[in-house]
């Protein structure tokens, strides 16, 4: 059993759903993706979140899921790209549980990106993305407690999470 909540932040697409979700089910613990336990409660995609409320209204809907799921069993819980740049979201990760930073490299991330489903990635996939590395990257890191780095094969990223879970998590 997890002594606390995992959060999993990182950059879009650098693996922190899938990552989580297969590390969970491993070490046999909850797993939720925060997108879409947004998705779920809003009956909507994040596209169309965006599209309907903004992205401001949609930043508010990912403060109240993060602090109603701190709430609930410790499990791991992968972020959003964009939650850990609002300071009310860092403090709830850190008053709550650890995080985790997944941390691939922009290069990686590029060659398998899925830029149709984040809004902000859409009109400049490429250039967006290394833009928001540029600015992220310092508060990821300074946010984290430990860093998974991703930028070889899968299986062994996970092997890492999961030895990380249970020696420092007790998982
Ligand atoms: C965002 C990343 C997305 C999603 C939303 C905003 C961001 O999640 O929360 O589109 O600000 O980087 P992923 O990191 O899973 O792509």
């Amino acid at each position: 059993m997890l002594n606390r909540q995992i959060f999993l932040t990182g950059m879009p697409g650098s693996g922190k759903s899938a990552l989580g979700r297969r590390a969970a089910k491993e070490v046999g613990t909850p797993f939720i993706d925060l997108d879409s336990w947004i998705e779920e409660r809003a009956g909507i995609s994040i596209p169309e979140i965006f599209e309907k409320y903004g992205e401001a209204g949609f930043r508010r809907m990912e403060t109240g899921a993060l602090t109603f799921l701190t709430r609930t069993p410790p499990g791991i819980i992968a972020l959003g790209g964009g939650a850990a740049m609002n300071e009310v979201n860092r403090k709830i990760m850190r008053n709550y549980g650890s995080v985790l930073l997944i941390d691939r490299p922009v290069e990686r991330i590029l060659t398998d990106l899925d830029a149709e489903n984040r809004p902000l990635l859409k009109e400049d996939p490429e250039g967006k993305l290394r833009e928001l590395y540029d600015q992220r990257m310092p508060t990821y890191r300074q946010l984290a407690d430990v860093t998974i780095r991703n930028d070889g094969e899968f299986q062994a990223t996970l092997n890492l999470l999961v030895r990380v879970l249970k020696e420092r998590y007790h998982a």
